[in-house]
């Protein structure tokens, strides 16, 4: 079982396994304020929707811890100031606003108390989320792995491991309840540009769980699904409309047209945290632009020449009609998504 620790909050402090550098280095980011966890959060130290939001509820903790030593009168207001930075940290992610308004409702329903004491709460709500976050995700392992066939062959794409949640994995979560359930699948990672997060961090995180697997170019995907050589594909998801159009990793809705193409399954992986209710459709989702020098650079060296104009959205938006099922910790929910989904509202 994986042995990384992604989050972890030990001595007021926030240690985060730095993913800018895995696999070369296995080193650690440690933030002492709210201000390294917002620099934290936006630079990709962590990320993955799910780590982003248990982050940012450690963010609040430690803004709290901050300003606890200042005056009474002040806590609050600068606490609001530091909410709203955390929440502006990415934009794509809904993980990180609903992991915020729940650490802004307990300030809120705490507000009498004395600061230590907020302080306290606020703790205990972090480390809520990111125990929370790890049971989801077996939940949804477990549920999705009844739709995984013995000796199937799954493509998923980004990270969507122990890396991008708080344990475990949503997507690659239900790849490992399948392969440690003896099933003997295999499967393919989209390395994912321009980022690389498959084939950085889901190729490191197969290759210390020694699940039988293959890295490939984006670009190869489209032939291995046509060639019939893929049974499944599961993805993440970092914010999932009331019709079901889900924002994923640049790349996803390629995917999933070629999927329907050649008719091979498409599943979303997804906590309900990551479900925006106040959304109708994809068409809603502010998609993130990221810097040129991602795509002009790989790991820091130039590969395009100086000057060249860059587009680099960081997410896309997948079409409900390509989806077969969203697997969430309440169940697997399938079209028609705009009357399935809020069903599984709280
Ligand atoms: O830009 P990133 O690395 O934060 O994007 C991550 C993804 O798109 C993941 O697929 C998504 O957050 C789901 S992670 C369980």
């Amino acid at each position: 079982m994986a042995r990384i620790n992604t989050i972890e909050f030990k001595d007021n402090k926030l240690r985060l396994i730095d993913q800018r550098k895995l696999p070369v280095e296995e080193t650690y980011f440690i933030c002492e304020n709210y201000k390294d966890v917002e620099f934290a959060i936006r630079d990709m130290v962590v990320r993955g929707a799910p780590a982003i939001g248990a982050t940012a509820g450690y963010g609040v903790v430690l803004a709290a811890q901050e300003f606890k030593e200042g005056q009474r009168e002040d806590f609050f207001t600068k606490m609001d100031d530091a909410l709203d930075k955390l929440n502006k940290s990415r934009p794509t992610a809904v993980n990180l606003m609903w992991a915020i308004k729940r650490m802004k409702r307990i300030i809120r329903d705490n507000k009498d108390k004395e600061l230590d004491n907020i302080y306290n709460i606020l703790k205990d709500e972090a480390d809520k989320i990111l125990k929370e976050d790890i049971e989801t995700n077996k939940k949804m392992a477990s549920f999705g792995n009844e739709i995984v066939e013995k000796g199937a062959t799954i493509l998923t794409h980004c990270n969507t491991g122990a890396l991008a949640t708080a344990g475990y994995g949503t997507a690659l979560g239900v790849i490992r309840e399948a392969h440690y359930s003896n099933k003997n699948i295999f499967v393919y990672a989209d390395e994912t540009r321009p980022r690389l997060q498959g084939g950085r961090l889901t190729a490191w995180e197969l290759k210390e769980e020694r699940i039988p697997a293959k890295l490939i170019a984006d670009n190869a995907a489209a032939t291995l699904i046509r060639d019939g050589k893929i049974d499944l594909i599961l993805v993440g998801a970092d914010r999932i409309a009331l019709n079901g159009d889900t924002a994923n990793k640049i790349g996803t809705f390629m995917l999933s047209v070629v999927a329907k193409a050649y008719s091979v399954p498409f599943y979303i992986v997804a906590p309900t945290t990551t479900i925006d209710f106040d959304i109708e459709t994809g068409e809603e989702i502010d998609i993130e632009e990221r810097s040129s020098d991602e795509v002009t650079h790989v790991m820091g060296n130039r590969v395009a020449p100086e000057g060249i104009e860059v587009y680099n959205p960081a997410f896309d938006v997948t079409p409900n009609e390509n989806i077969a099922g969203i697997i969430t910790e309440k169940g697997i929910v399938r079209a028609p998504f705009k009357e399935n989904i809020v069903k599984i509202k709280e």
